[in-house]
């Protein structure tokens, strides 16, 4: 475990909301790509960026409500998920091509990946059944995302 990063003692809720402030910013960022994307790929990846943006959303909520069910304190407001998200957004000043998009969201899906699988031990070792069980399905998730992304990639 590193001990740099200012918070205090990772626990199964500080790394769920850090789920929540990264999801957050992935749902602004997937909806980005959704209104710029260009190209020969525009109708597919338009369509699967929305998907995307759908699912992230679906799961921005219930890990929230998740916390707010474990009489904890959610993120809430836009400030607090660019501050505490590990992936990070960008103005569209430049065009961005398509393939980087999808590129760029394979990395930020695997960070978010290690950040749930993170919050797994921590739930099992919390004895959390109930969150663990939430995270591995989102775990599940992730991989398949990832191994789509990855497969459009070539
Ligand atoms: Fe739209």
């Amino acid at each position: 475990m590193t001990a740099s990063h200012t918070e205090q003692q990772a626990t199964t809720s500080t790394m769920v909301n850090q789920l929540v402030a990264n999801l957050g910013v992935l749902h602004v960022k997937l909806h980005q790509y959704h209104w710029y994307v260009q190209g020969p790929q525009f109708f597919t990846l338009h369509e699967k960026f929305e998907e995307l943006y759908n699912e992230a959303n679906l799961k921005f909520d219930e890990f929230a409500e998740r916390l707010i069910a474990k009489g904890e304190k959610p993120y809430s407001t836009l400030a607090e998920y660019l501050e505490h998200s590990l992936i990070d957004e960008e103005p569209y000043y430049n065009k961005i091509p398509a393939e980087q998009m999808v590129e760029n969201l394979v990395n930020d899906y695997r960070t978010i990946r290690d950040v749930t699988v993170k919050s797994i031990e921590l739930a099992t070792q919390e004895e959390d059944p109930v969150t663990e069980d939430m995270l591995i399905n989102y775990k599940n998730y992730l991989d398949q995302t990832i191994w789509m992304l990855q497969a459009f990639l070539g």
